[in-house]
């Protein structure tokens, strides 16, 4: 991604900032299911020191404090103002938001759980990072992790309307990049198709979650129409039109 292309997934995420975590019902259900998914993998009650990159406004932190004691906690988030939001409300456990491109970040050592929900779909040279944050993993640690797989939003992939995010992984993709010493306790890859009363519902609905935030966004009216008719075509069902989702969750261990 080159900068210009991270200002403006940066951009398309701040403008959705406010309405996000209301509208992001799908991502919500994510983060707490990746965290059954962690408790039913056996993992400890508590944690000595946590670090949630990708925070957003916060849909898997809480339900990280909600199931976990947690000593310390590191949060992460491309831009500030989500960390800081997100950090607002389990601020005793957090000493210090970490704002930026996890791809960048100073990273805590001896880490107990990297956890994050919905956000390495957009992070760049993945392998690599995923890399220094399991270096970073103290022994025995937990890795729990959701993005999505190449089915993502593939009503929008078939009409072509663009601001896919770069990085889109199926469940078998997982395990090459897992490092050395990684032990893959679970995946799965589950789709969730979510249903609109009309095409543009589904752009409010991306616009409002920031996510794709782009499409749709410097066309015509003509060219709004014809995407509004095409969509209707191909995946109208019973008076409405679907959106799929295609979350892939996995929870790791370092050895
Ligand atoms: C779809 S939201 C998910 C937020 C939250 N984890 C949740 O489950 O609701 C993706 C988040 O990742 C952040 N993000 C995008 N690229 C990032 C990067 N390279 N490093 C850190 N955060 C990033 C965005 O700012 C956004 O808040």
């Amino acid at each position: 991604m080159t900068p210009r292309a991270r200002v403006r997934v940066a951009e398309s995420f701040r403008r959705g900032l406010e309405t996000y975590h209301s509208a992001a019902r799908t991502q919500a259900q994510i983060a707490r299911d990746l965290v059954l998914m962690l408790r039913g993998n056996g993992a400890p009650a508590g944690f000595a020191k946590a670090l949630e990159f990708g925070c957003g406004t916060g849909h898997l932190t809480e339900a990280l404090v909600q199931s976990f004691d947690l000593d310390t906690l590191y949060l992460n988030d491309l831009l500030p103002e989500a960390a800081d939001l997100a950090a607002r409300s389990v601020a005793p456990l957090c000493p210090k938001v970490l704002t930026g491109p996890v791809e960048s970040l100073d990273l805590p050592t001896g880490i107990d759980l990297i956890a994050s929900a919905s956000t390495v779909q957009w992070v760049l040279d993945w392998p690599k990072v995923l890399d220094r944050l399991c270096d970073a993993l103290a022994p025995k640690g937990w890795l729990a992790l959701s993005g999505f797989g190449t089915n993502q939003y593939h009503e929008l992939t078939v009409l072509s309307s663009g601001g896919a995010a770069p990085n889109y992984m199926d469940a078998q993709d997982w395990p090459r990049i897992l490092p050395l010493g990684m032990e893959l306790l679970e995946i799965r890859q589950t789709p969730i198709v979510v249903t609109f009363d009309s095409a543009r519902e589904v752009l409010r609905h991306l616009r409002r979650t920031g996510v794709n935030g782009r499409a749709g966004d410097q066309w015509t009216r003509e060219q709004l129409q014809r995407f509004e008719t095409a969509y209707h075509d191909r995946f109208e069902q019973d008076g409405k039109v679907t959106l799929t989702y295609d979350p892939v969750m996995l929870i790791a261990r370092k050895a």
